[in-house]
């Protein structure tokens, strides 16, 4: 099949590692101009060397940053034809120790700053007829996930914010997805210190039992790779999805059990 996204030029956010950079990886495989963006610029470049990918260190809770990023796909790249807001972070925190800062946070990182790109690249989109935009959201989105109610109280309104764009952008050819994962091989889960180190602390258990628990809970009995979570995100970007709209595409190894 072939996805028509030659010559598109795209833009990622969170794209030095994990699902962003694969993401951008099957982008620039299928032939599109790709920025990447994220705030470690040392990473970021090593990352997009190899793709021949154009790179650009910001900050998307920066709300200064929205112009820049924008400006550099339309100025280096030719235009701005698809828009992938992946950037977004979670800690395991009880509820009890969540504090305000802790939501605030959660809500600029997911929910602002996907916000103001959408602002900005969704009206240039429907000038020219044709866009498409994908909001990484989680599971944890569609059902609240104890590890950390302020990252799921967020998702959930990304996935609002993306339904909202949806609908008020359809007519104009510009499509706006989200696509929910369940747990995926990333640095965010597997990296020192991070969420699976954090369970096993909090859970008093080792690495390897808080890794195995969390599989245990997944219907597939697995977590993704990046790799399968950027197929889906791709689709969504490319020519082939040209009917889907407003979805908010589960790709989470069966985990939220619903049917819609
Ligand atoms: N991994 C999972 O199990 C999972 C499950 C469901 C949903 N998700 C969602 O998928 C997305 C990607 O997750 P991941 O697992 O790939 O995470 P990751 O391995 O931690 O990578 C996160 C990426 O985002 C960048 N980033 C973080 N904060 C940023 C900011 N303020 N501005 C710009 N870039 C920023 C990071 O680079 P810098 O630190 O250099 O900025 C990095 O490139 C997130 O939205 C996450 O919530 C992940």
């Amino acid at each position: 099949m072939d996805l028509g996204l030659r010559d598109r030029v795209c833009v990622v956010t969170g794209a030095s590692q994990g699902i962003g950079l694969a993401i951008s990886a099957r982008l620039a495989g299928e032939g599109a101009k790709v920025l990447m963006v994220a705030r470690g610029e040392e990473r970021l470049q090593a990352a997009a060397e190899p793709l021949g990918a154009e790179w650009l260190a910001a900050d998307v809770t920066d709300p200064d940053c929205t112009h820049r990023i924008v400006a550099t796909a339309v100025e280096q790249l030719g235009g701005l034809d698809a828009l992938v807001n992946n950037a977004g972070t979670s800690a395991r925190v009880p509820l009890e120790r969540l504090t305000d800062d802790d939501f605030r946070d959660q809500f600029e990182l997911s929910v602002m700053a996907s916000i103001r790109l959408m602002r900005l690249a969704a009206p240039r989109m429907a000038e020219r007829g044709w866009g498409r935009i994908v909001n990484v959201a989680s599971s944890s989105g569609k059902r609240p996930s104890a590890s950390n109610a302020a990252y799921s109280v967020a998702k959930a309104a990304q996935l609002s914010a993306s339904r909202v764009y949806a609908d008020a952008y359809a007519a104009r050819g510009v499509l706006v997805n989200a696509i929910t994962p369940g747990p995926v091989e990333t640095p965010l889960w597997m990296a020192e210190g991070g969420l699976a180190d954090q369970a096993a602390q909090l859970a008093g258990t080792t690495r390897e039992e808080a890794l195995a628990s969390a599989r245990g809970k997944l219907p597939i009995g697995r977590f993704a790779t990046p790799e399968e979570i950027a197929d889906v995100a791709v689709f969504l970007c490319s020519e082939r999805a040209g009917f889907v709209t407003g979805a908010a595409w589960s790709v989470d190894g069966g985990t939220v059990p619903i049917i819609v």
